[in-house]
């Protein structure tokens, strides 16, 4: 039976269009579940809008259209980005989906027989952007948002409220238990050290002042409030509480499998505090991992259209090419870190690693297999010198650090250890100076191994990278001459010889970019109308 691995993404709010921000975060994700279907994990990836909350009802309002086809345009042009940008999802989820309604009213009935809920009215501070309520102390003397920092208003209203009293105990001891639950380990001291030590209060789980929510059975007037219905996607999508709830239980009911939220340190609060409590609750298993990835900023903050400062992504795309723009957003933000977009970096990233390390690497090596060997690969014959072991001792430790890095979520530092290998690679060629052994027929032995060992790495890193480089690792393993069934995870860390293919050079996998001419390109995308931007 092959290993279970299930990975979402959040649920983004379709109160905007999608910018570089949820493109990094899917696209994390992405690399992540084709990682491990690479390696024979049996995996489901799941991504979605949640569609239901104040702000979408009155952003509709504002165009004169219904919330329901408000939140189908802004549907569209997720699902096309997605597309664009190569996101390999098993399901979309959307949260006005009748399966996911019908799931959460069940939930909510539940808590209801089990008076998890309890009804009485809530007086807070409310902010209507991140559709939060926040304490006196949390909005400070001024009245803000702790959040996104706008004005705060004051309400009262009879409320559903969830008794996380009643949970909080198996909460601390399952963080005990499960130091690893959630990844870095800092993001969860954040969560007891501000939230859980100050007193956790109830938390608010329906609205009355608002229509576009998920009704519940208990109450005229009530609507789930958008936290509850929104993380119960999860497991809604899988077929929880419905006829068919065959997915559900090959993922999330089999304790072995490893499941996986990633999201980023703005919602931390709600999946590793509130989630876990209403999963105790229903009496199901607890996710493995909550991996809070940093955010994507500029120079100005949070990338966020509001502020007008997001980066369109189907022009950066459809100029730089889908690779590209998936190696920048998994190479550049470090584990855990917030990062910062620059045109520069951006087209430095790209000519470094891409043009000049990997790109350079097959071309040098297959013009000399083309030029020594007649395009043919020599076979590989083990290891003649010094420096073919180092480079395939290399190799094989780059698979397991790759490996254990991608399983422990360390997926920049992953990459950046096989573009470590390309780099060892093109210090090989220095050292081994083919141009030199050529020149001496007793030489030819070590002339072949060298090219031999060069094939193998390429081939390995071209197989390591293909959850980044979707379109350009087929193009490498074009030019190696490799027949499509041979393009496996087997194949390529098993470094068996390639002796006998045929080299097809082709076009540079990635051009050398002009740094002048398309950091200003990204900068005027930048500074496009914003009507453009959100396309
Ligand atoms: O919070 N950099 O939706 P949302 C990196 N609907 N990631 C970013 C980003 C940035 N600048 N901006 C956004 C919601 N993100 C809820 C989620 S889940 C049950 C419900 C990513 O549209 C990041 O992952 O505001 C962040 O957590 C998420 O988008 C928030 O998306």
């Amino acid at each position: 039976m092959s290993k279970k691995f299930y990975i979402t993404t959040p649920i983004y709010y379709p109160s905007a269009s999608p910018h570089l921000g949820h493109a990094y975060c899917t696209t994390l994700s992405d690399v992540i579940a084709r990682g491990k279907r690479m390696r024979g994990y049996d995996t489901f990836f799941l991504t979605g809008l949640d569609e239901h909350g104040e702000k979408i009802e009155e952003n509709a309002k504002a165009k004169g259209i219904t919330p329901q086809e408000f939140v189908d345009e802004v549907a569209v042009k997720f699902i096309d980005l997605w597309k664009t940008m190569g996101i390999s999802y098993d399901h979309f989820i959307r949260t006005t989906d009748k399966s996911h309604v019908e799931t959460v009213k069940k939930i909510f009935s539940r808590f209801a027989k089990q008076d998890d809920v309890y009804l009485s009215s809530y007086e807070g501070w409310y902010c209507v952007h991140e559709e939060s309520y926040w304490t006196e102390t949390q909005v400070g003397p001024e009245h803000l948002c702790p959040e996104c920092h706008r004005p705060v208003e004051k309400k009262e209203e009879p409320a559903y409220f969830f008794r996380c009293s009643k949970y909080v105990g198996d909460l601390l001891k399952f963080y005990d238990e499960h130091p690893d639950f959630v990844i870095p380990e800092g993001r969860k001291t954040e969560m007891i050290n501000n939230f859980i030590k100050p007193g956790l209060t109830d938390l608010c789980v329906t609205r009355t002042t608002f229509d576009w929510g998920i009704p519940i059975n208990e109450a005229a007037g009530h609507v789930i409030y958008v936290w509850l219905d929104a993380l119960t996607n999860y497991i809604s999508a899988l077929g929880y509480l419905q006829e068919d709830d065959s997915l559900f239980k090959r993922f999330w009911e089999d304790p072995e499998t490893e499941i996986v939220h990633v999201i980023g340190a703005d919602i931390n609060r709600f999946h590793t505090i509130y989630w876990p409590m209403f999963l105790e609750a229903l009496g199901l298993r607890e996710p493995t991992h909550v991996f809070v990835h940093g955010l994507m900023m500029m120079k100005d903050g949070k990338m966020s259209k509001s502020k007008g400062n997001v980066i369109p992504v189907p022009p950066l795309v459809e100029h730089f090419g889908v690779d590209a723009v998936r190696y920048y957003l998994t190479r550049e933000i470090v584990f855990g870190q917030d990062g910062q977009f620059t045109p520069e970096q951006f087209v430095d990233r790209l000519n470094i690693d891409l043009a000049n390390d990997l790109g350079n690497l097959l071309n040098r090596t297959v013009s000399m297999i083309e030029k020594y060997f007649g395009g043919e690969i020599p076979p590989y014959e083990g290891d003649l010198n010094d420096l073919d072991r180092n480079l395939y001792d290399a190799a094989r430790e780059t698979v397991r650090t790759y490996e254990s890095l991608v399983d422990s979520l360390k997926v920049t530092e992953a990459y950046a250890s096989v573009m470590d290998l390309v780099s060892k690679a093109n210090k090989y060629i220095e050292q081994s100076a083919p141009w030199a052994l050529a020149k001496d027929p007793e030489k030819k032995p070590l002339l072949a191994s060298c090219m031999a060992h060069l094939a193998g790495v390429l081939f390995l890193a071209g197989e390591l990278l293909s959850p980044i480089l979707i379109t350009k690792s087929n193009d490498l393993f074009d030019q190696l001459g490799l027949a499509k069934e041979e393009r496996t995870y087997e194949k390529a860390t098993s470094l068996s010889s390639l002796g006998g293919h045929r080299v097809v050079k082709g076009t540079p996998l990635f051009p050398r970019l002009d740094v002048a001419k398309e950091t200003e390109f990204i900068k005027n995308l930048m500074a496009a109308p914003k009507e453009k931007a959100a396309a």
